[in-house]
C-alpha cells in the first residue's frame, strides 16, 4: 500500500480526476496549496499574494492511497493528464503506508477504489 502525492497545475485537476475516476479510482483528497520551483512557469498561473517573495503559485496536491499493483498505472494516468512539457508541471511522490482504517465501517486496507 502506497500514498501518492501529486503536485499538479490547478487547471489540470479536472482532467486528472476524470481519468482516474473513469479507471475506477474514485477516492482521493485534493489539497489547494501554493508552490514554487527553480524554473517556475507562471504563464496562465496566478502569482501569489500570500507568498510573493517566493513567486509561489497555486498548485493542487492530490493524495491517493493505492495498492502496490496500482502505483505505476496511477502514476501514468496522472502524468498523461497533467503534463504540458513546460516548467511547473509538478511532481509525484510515492510513500509507503503501514495501515489505513475506514472510519464509517470496520474496513481496513486499500480505500481508494
Ligand atoms: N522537491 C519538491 N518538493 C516539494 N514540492 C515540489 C518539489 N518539486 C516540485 N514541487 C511542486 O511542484 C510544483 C511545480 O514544480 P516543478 O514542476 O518542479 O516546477 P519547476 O519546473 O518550476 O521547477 C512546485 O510549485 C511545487 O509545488
Ligand atoms: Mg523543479
Amino acid at each position: 500500500m502506497k500514498l501518492l502525492k501529486a503536485f499538479i497545475r490547478r487547471r489540470k485537476t479536472e482532467d486528472v480526476f476524470n481519468t482516474l475516476k473513469k479507471e475506477g479510482f474514485h477516492s482521493m483528497t485534493f489539497v489547494e496549496c501554493e508552490g514554487t520551483g527553480r524554473y517556475s512557469d507562471h504563464e496562465k498561473e496566478h502569482i501569489s499574494e500570500k507568498y510573493p517573495y517566493a513567486d509561489a503559485y497555486k498548485v493542487i496536491k492530490i493524495e491517493i492511497l493505492v495498492s502496490d499493483a496500482h502505483v505505476d498505472p496511477v502514476i501514468q494516468l496522472i502524468r498523461k493528464n497533467a503534463r504540458t512539457g513546460y516548467s511547473g508541471d509538478g511532481l509525484i511522490i510515492v510513500s509507503p503506508v503501514d495501515e489505513a482504517y475506514k472510519i464509517r465501517s470496520d474496513e481496513k486496507g486499500i480505500l481508494s477504489i
